[in-house]
């Protein structure tokens, strides 16, 4: 049966015939009641959540507390990304590789397609042109999401460069890709609506490259909905990277200057809620007078060669979607003075002042009303174990209300990257820092990382996982190429005479015998930090072992710390035995990654085991 045609209500600037005919083609596949074209605007901002006040998805915070602060709360059903529901439909499974699900393109065209038909049906579909990087950069892309969620065009407005200058720069006929989205809840005529509508049984996140294309049916919340992020700028980008030689990674960018006034430009790969947020927006502690640490991004970094070979990275985000539970004044102060304004949290507690609360946020309010909207009260926690932020719960805000906000951020020719960190969360094993002594070698670090778990995805928490570059969850294509991607820009960069970046591991999250983490983390990372930075300047020693190169306990700056050289060999010590088991370990994620496994990985698994 043939569908009505929908006025899409396109602007009269919009001249891009390719952007208004797949509109057209959505909206009439949709069957929205209206299509609005998000401008950007403060003041779309503000009547977009003004209307969501009303109809119950936000609440306004107490604005002597927050101001210009919602507070939205999910449907308990839609918390965090859903893994198992994501899918990389390339044309031969192989290209999407083991630890992506893979269904054929044509299946799936066939399965989205009844869903999405009328399935805007009494909702508002808003067109959101964002840019992904600073507008115009040559690192930039620019992706268009049509959407039926007004809780998806803000936080989109925060995350993003949105509205109608990046469909100025997309003139008449640049390159788009096209993202669509829908909450998967249509409303009959004269149906109520809900304050969180999604599907609760049927979600699909699904990628398919080679047309570079995003589609999510069913959910609403973060990475599931806000497709810039992890669909566009992680799985969808890596794909375009490997064909085009640039890499999308799922790292932040730091800036780091010391006190001569040298800054140097960090780009460090941490697994979902591993503190990427944190170490993005580190305050040197005592003992470091004159060092300041800036931030670029705080997740995805977009990095290109430039005509030097030197390799140059954009945050290709403009906002910060971060996990608020354990953020703190201790923790990360920059961070909570981020959040004193403009912020929308997503799941986390409402106190009887109109305030927010999260777990480990600091002292716990007498009463509030947790995620799920329900009485909590210290005593109701004690005895039930009920939280009252959702372990996964949210903030969103723009990086412009970053204290620490480094001033090139916005730079369209990016900042030159100086070094890679790749970090997991290990209670044992994993030195609290290793530098690689060659690309290949800082290659097969990355590769191998291992992490437990946390809450942003659904799942059991604290198993080890093989989480290779942080990527698990987001690269686009075949682990096993994306890791002869990475030996081949260093490869092709190193001929160019340019000086790689340094490669290097940590881990934060060692445990002593008491169960309890021995390094203190946060602030104090920054130790780790600058001997890194004497390393590049070949002014600070290390010590070689099996693995790579870690410091000796003389080699760390300890003014102003109280850490023992005891406390020092509990987060380094190297025990054969373990990284004997470890090492069987990367053997079976090489024979699960076996179709196009680098032979340069396997060849330095086998230094490592004839050095223990
Ligand atoms: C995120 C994630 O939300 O990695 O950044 O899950
Ligand atoms: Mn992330």
């Amino acid at each position: 049966m043939a569908t009505p045609t929908v006025n899409i209500n396109a602007p009269a600037h919009v001249k891009h015939a390719k952007l208004l005919a797949w509109v057209q083609d959505m909206a009439n596949l949709t069957q929205p009641a209206h299509v609005h074209w998000c401008d950007g605007s403060q003041a779309e901002y503000d009547t977009l959540c003004d209307q969501m006040v009303a109809s119950g998805t936000m609440k306004r915070l107490n604005p002597a507390k927050r101001a210009n602060s919602f507070l939205a709360c999910s449907d308990p059903s839609d918390v965090a990304r859903v893994e198992d529901r994501t899918f990389i439909c390339s044309d031969a499974k192989e290209d999407a590789g083991p630890t992506n699900n893979w269904m054929d393109p044509g299946d799936m065209r066939a399965t989205l397609n009844p869903l999405f038909a009328g399935s805007m049906a009494g909702r508002t579909l808003y067109v959101v042109p964002f840019s992904m990087g600073p507008l115009g950069s040559p690192i930039a892309h620019i992706g268009i999401e049509l959407s039926d969620s007004a809780y998806v065009a803000v936080n989109m407005r925060l995350m993003t460069r949105m509205g109608k200058a990046v469909l100025d720069v997309l003139g008449t006929d640049g390159e788009f890709v096209p993202c669509m989205h829908t909450v998967g809840a249509p409303l009959q005529a004269g149906q109520a609506d809900v304050p969180w509508p999604c599907n609760p049984t049927t979600k699909y996140i699904v990628h398919f490259p080679k047309t570079r294309e995003i589609w999510s049916y069913g959910s609403g919340y973060g990475g599931n909905a806000l497709l810039g992020k992890k669909c566009f700028a992680l799985r969808i980008a890596s794909t375009m990277g490997q064909a085009q030689g640039w890499l999308a990674e799922h790292m932040l960018i730091l800036g780091v200057t010391n006190p001569q006034g040298k800054k140097y430009h960090v780009a460090a790969a941490f697994p979902s809620a591993c503190g990427k947020t944190n170490f993005a927006m580190l305050i040197p502690p005592a003992g470091f007078e004159g060092w300041s640490v800036t931030t670029i991004g705080d997740d995805i970094a977009w990095i290109k060669p430039d005509a030097q070979g030197r390799l140059r990275a954009i945050n290709p985000e403009a906002g910060y979607f971060g996990v608020a539970p354990g953020t703190n004044m201790q923790t990360n102060p920059n961070c909570m003075k981020s959040l004193d304004r403009d912020t929308i949290f997503t799941n986390v507690a409402l106190t009887d002042d109109g305030d927010v609360w999260w777990e480990g946020m600091g002292p716990a309010p007498e009463h509030a009303i947790d995620w799920q909207g329900k009485d909590w009260t210290p005593a109701i926690a004690a005895e039930t174990g009920a939280k009252a932020a959702h372990p996964n719960a949210r903030f969103t805000v723009a990086a412009t209300n970053n204290p620490a906000l480094d001033p090139a951020w916005d730079d369209p020719q990016g900042v030159a990257i100086d070094a890679f960190i790749f970090g997991g969360r290990r209670s044992t094993t994993v030195p609290l820092v290793t530098e690689a002594r060659n690309w290949t070698e800082g290659v097969y670090m990355a590769a191998t990382m291992g992490s437990e778990t946390t809450a942003a995805a659904f799942g059991a928490q604290g198993v080890v996982r093989r989480d290779p570059f942080a990527m698990l969850p987001f690269a686009g294509y075949n682990m096993s190429d994306y890791f002869q991607h990475w030996l081949n820009m260093g490869e092709t960069l190193g001929k160019t005479g340019a000086t790689l970046p340094k490669i290097f591991t940590t881990n934060w999250f060692r445990k002593g015998d008491d169960g309890k983490f021995v390094w203190p983390g946060f602030g104090e990372n920054m130790r780790v930090l600058k001997w890194m930075i004497d390393r590049i300047e070949g002014q600070a020693n290390g010590v070689e072992h099996m693995a790579g190169v870690t410091p000796s306990y003389g080699d760390l700056n300890w003014n102003g710390l109280d850490f023992s050289s005891q406390q020092f060999d509990a987060v380094t010590s190297i025990d054969n035995q373990a990284w004997r088991d470890e090492l069987d370990l990367h053997q079976e994620l090489f024979d699960k990654l076996a179709h196009h496994l680098p032979k340069a990985l396997l060849d330095t698994k086998a230094a490592w085991t004839a050095k223990l």
